[in-house]
């Protein structure tokens, strides 16, 4: 009996993840543990009101109806946390590599450094890995992280290589750094052709959305842009949960806004700064992309 749904399953988590065959890891474990928990209770406290007798009928219909409400949202809430992890980050992430493509970036007759901050399970790191491996083109992609476990499920360092063996990458072209965004080694500066980030830097800092976050985030801009080489790509998508309003925060729009001031300086240090959106993995999310401009 179990076999069909089985094989449904890893049928679907095999083309969602577009041909990788590696364990990417759930994304924010504790939220979708709490909201799938949190919804239940929900759905459950309706069995006791609709049962109950001493409630009048017109406040049971609107109690009802507002644990109801508030169930189903929780409960979308975990179903797009899941989704995103094993299903929509995959098709994000391969349409990015797919722009990099179009764009010419895998034909450079160079080889090619690149850096994924917040790399987590080497999801876009070892995409792009594959994609030079299967183009011939040299490079090497480095990680960097603090591999937190609250922020992807058994997170360690040791993922991204075991990864590697089954997606076929040669580990070679790996480099794995322990560190902090914010703080990535001075030999660094100007090093790589390509930043990339994916649904890390909104975790920088404990406390999303305080004032004392987002200037934490700004730093780390200002590290990506420069560990960038000139006219190398800056290239990010990260979420943003509702209107920065209501939120206090949306860390993918503050990184625009500090790439688009450091475009519009007096000696710009970026160029080609643009927002692409909103797509609607996890939550609203945006791309940001940049270029570091040569300066002469
Ligand atoms: C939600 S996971 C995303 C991982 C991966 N980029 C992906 O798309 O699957 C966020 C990652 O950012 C890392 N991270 C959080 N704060 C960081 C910091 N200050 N410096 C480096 N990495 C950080 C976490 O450890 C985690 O691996």
């Amino acid at each position: 009996m179990v076999i069909f749904p089985s094989i449904f399953l890893s049928l679907y988590i095999f083309a969602g993840q577009r041909g990788l065959q590696g364990n990417y890891g759930q994304d924010a474990p504790f939220i979708l543990v709490g909201s799938m928990a949190m919804a239940f209770f929900f759905l459950l406290l309706l069995i006791p009101l609709t049962l109950s007798l001493s409630i009048p009928k017109t406040l049971k219909a609107v109690l009802s109806l507002m644990w109801l409400i508030i169930g189903m949202w929780v409960f979308m809430l975990s179903v797009s946390l899941a989704f995103g992890s094993w299903d929509g980050k995959f098709d994000v992430i391969a349409d990015m590599t797919d722009d990099l493509e179009d764009e010419g970036f895998f034909l450079s007759p160079n080889s090619l450094s690149i850096l994924d901050v917040g790399c987590g399970s080497g999801l876009f790191s070892l995409t792009l890995l594959k994609r030079m491996q299967s183009r011939g083109t040299e490079g090497k992609v480095w990680c960097i992280d603090v591999w937190r476990e609250k922020d992807q499920f058994g997170n360690t360092d040791d993922n991204i290589f075991r990864n590697a063996e089954i997606e076929g990458v040669d580990p070679s072209k790996l480099h794995v750094l322990t560190g902090d965004v914010r703080d990535m080694p001075p030999e660094w500066t100007n090093k790589f052709d390509l930043v990339v980030q994916s649904l890390a830097l909104h975790n920088v800092e404990e406390g999303e959305f305080t004032k004392e976050a987002k200037e934490e985030r700004v730093k780390a801009i200002n590290e990506i842009v420069r560990v960038t080489k000139p006219e190398g790509r800056i290239l990010m998508w990260d979420i943003c949960p509702g209107d920065p309003k209501w939120t206090g925060g949306c860390a993918i729009k503050e990184f625009y806004e500090q790439m688009e001031k450091l475009q519009e300086q007096r000696q710009p240090l970026l160029e080609e700064v643009e927002l692409d959106g909103p797509i609607f993995v996890f939550s609203p999310s945006y791309i940001v992309r940049g270029r570091k401009k040569d300066v002469d």
